[in-house]
């Protein structure tokens, strides 16, 4: 069988690494990948993005399934021109895609089912959301409507850094039209989990959890980033708080957006704040896997994903149970010079250790060219480490992390601080 991974983050390249290591795969390709797709023997980079010319080459190779990676593809209707032409492709369509690619959208839908979230209000008028924020008070959160490719969440922790990010997104249309709308919210104070689950239409598969760290320097400091590091499992998602997750978040979604009438497919990921008390509620939703989240969850994923995908792109996720590695798997991101501003590009890459049943490295900003391996983007590599403990989970990534090199690198060197202080 002939799978196409749609993406090139490290992300796509941890989905296409297990996905090749199915009996029933005969070739995975990866549109467009990067120098880790194409160091390995088992995958195949193709230069093809535009969604109808992806489809055109899915019908010619004849690919009996395609798995989608990033939002914009699926904010586009990748999954609608696929549909249209009877090609299987997991992930959701345009309109349902919308619970990531507009907040706003997410928001009144998780009002109308009452599902937990920080309370908000949308402004497309300036005056008006200053005089909002005036009212309300800080630590407030400013957050643009659409896509913008993570700079689009101000966490205001005074008055002025909220009226300034109103009129970055408002008036000076910093973030174009994504921009062009804001939701102001409830600050939540809490410690934030990812609740990722495949979805069928109709059934629901949780995935493990895991958490990620989004500040680019240790204890949580400097600022946002894609992700610096991940861990799975997350031992703050208890099984008791893992079913009122689902009850009071993952089915009403699924099933609000059925009865909507734009039902949901592909993997639905809650980016979860649980109050000191326990409680969760939902901070964003994206309608994809997490990165690096995915990178130590497919590290741990035992069982056959091509079979689970077939599964989820069939309807018949209820059939599938999923048997993950009992390890902690931890992920550490090496970025590259100046990210997440102005990342330096073009730096030679060298001493990534060879893979084995305790580590695995998947790349990210990466290209190969005459054999050379070089930096081309802002987060480079994810180092996976496996362990009995998230001690030795840390120690078995950060080993391995010190033996590559390539100039500038940033890295945390606290991932999993979190798990490490519960026990
Ligand atoms: P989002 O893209 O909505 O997840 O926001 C990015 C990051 O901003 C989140 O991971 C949180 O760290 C932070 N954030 C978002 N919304 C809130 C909120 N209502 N209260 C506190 N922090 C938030
Ligand atoms: N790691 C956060 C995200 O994928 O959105």
């Amino acid at each position: 069988m002939k799978i196409l991974v749609v993406g090139s983050g490290g992300r796509e390249h941890a989905l296409a690494w297990k996905l090749a290591q199915s009996k029933k795969i005969q070739m995975v390709y990866v549109a467009p990948g990067n120098g880790g797709t194409a160091l390995d023997p088992c995958l195949v980079n193709i230069n093809i993005t535009d969604p109808s010319a992806l489809a055109d080459f899915v019908e010619k190779e004849h690919i009996a399934l395609t798995v989608v990676g990033p939002e914009t593809p699926l904010a586009l209707g990748i999954v609608n021109i696929f549909n249209s032409r009877s090609l299987k492709i997991f992930g959701p369509t345009k309109e349902a895609a919308q619970l990531e690619s507009s907040k706003d959208f997410a928001k009144s839908f998780m009002q109308h089912h009452a599902i937990p979230t920080a309370k908000y209000q949308t402004f497309s008028d300036p005056r008006a959301a200053h005089a909002y924020i005036d009212q309300q008070g800080a630590p407030i959160v400013i957050k643009a409507d659409g896509l913008a490719a993570g700079k689009g969440v101000v966490v205001a922790m005074n008055l002025d850094d909220a009226h300034g990010a109103v009129d970055m997104m408002l008036s000076d249309n910093k973030l174009g039209n994504a921009g062009a709308r804001v939701v102001i919210e409830e600050f939540l104070l809490g410690e934030e989990a990812s609740f990722i689950v495949m979805v069928d239409g109709k059934n629901i598969l949780p995935l493990a959890t895991s958490q990620d760290h989004k500040r680019l320097k240790d204890h949580d400091e400097g600022p946002n980033t894609g992700g610096m590091g991940a861990y799975s499992p997350a031992p703050i998602v208890t099984p008791a708080l893992h079913a009122r997750v689902m009850r009071e978040i993952i089915v009403p979604t699924v099933q609000g957006m059925a009865k909507d009438g734009i039902p949901f497919t592909g993997f639905l990921y809650a980016g979860l704040m649980i109050d000191p008390q326990g409680n969760p509620k939902t901070l964003e939703f994206n309608c994809r896997m997490g990165d690096p989240e995915t990178q130590p969850i497919m590290a741990r994923l035992k069982s056959d994903l091509v079979t689970v995908m077939e599964h989820a792109v069939n309807g018949t996720l209820d059939a599938v149970e999923l048997e993950w590695d009992r390890r902690t798997a931890l992920g550490v991101v090496l970025a590259a010079a100046n990210y997440p501003d102005t990342p330096q590009k073009g730096d030679a890459i060298t001493g990534i250790p060879p893979e084995t049943s305790e580590c695995v490295t998947f790349h990210a900003g990466t290209t190969l060219e005459n054999g050379k391996l070089s930096t081309s983007g802002g987060r480079v590599l994810c180092v996976v480490g496996l362990g009995d403990s998230v001690k030795m989970a840390q120690r078995q990534a950060y080993d391995n992390v010190d033996k590559i090199h390539f100039a500038g690198a940033q890295l945390r060197r606290d991932i999993g601080w979190r798990a490490i202080k519960l026990h």
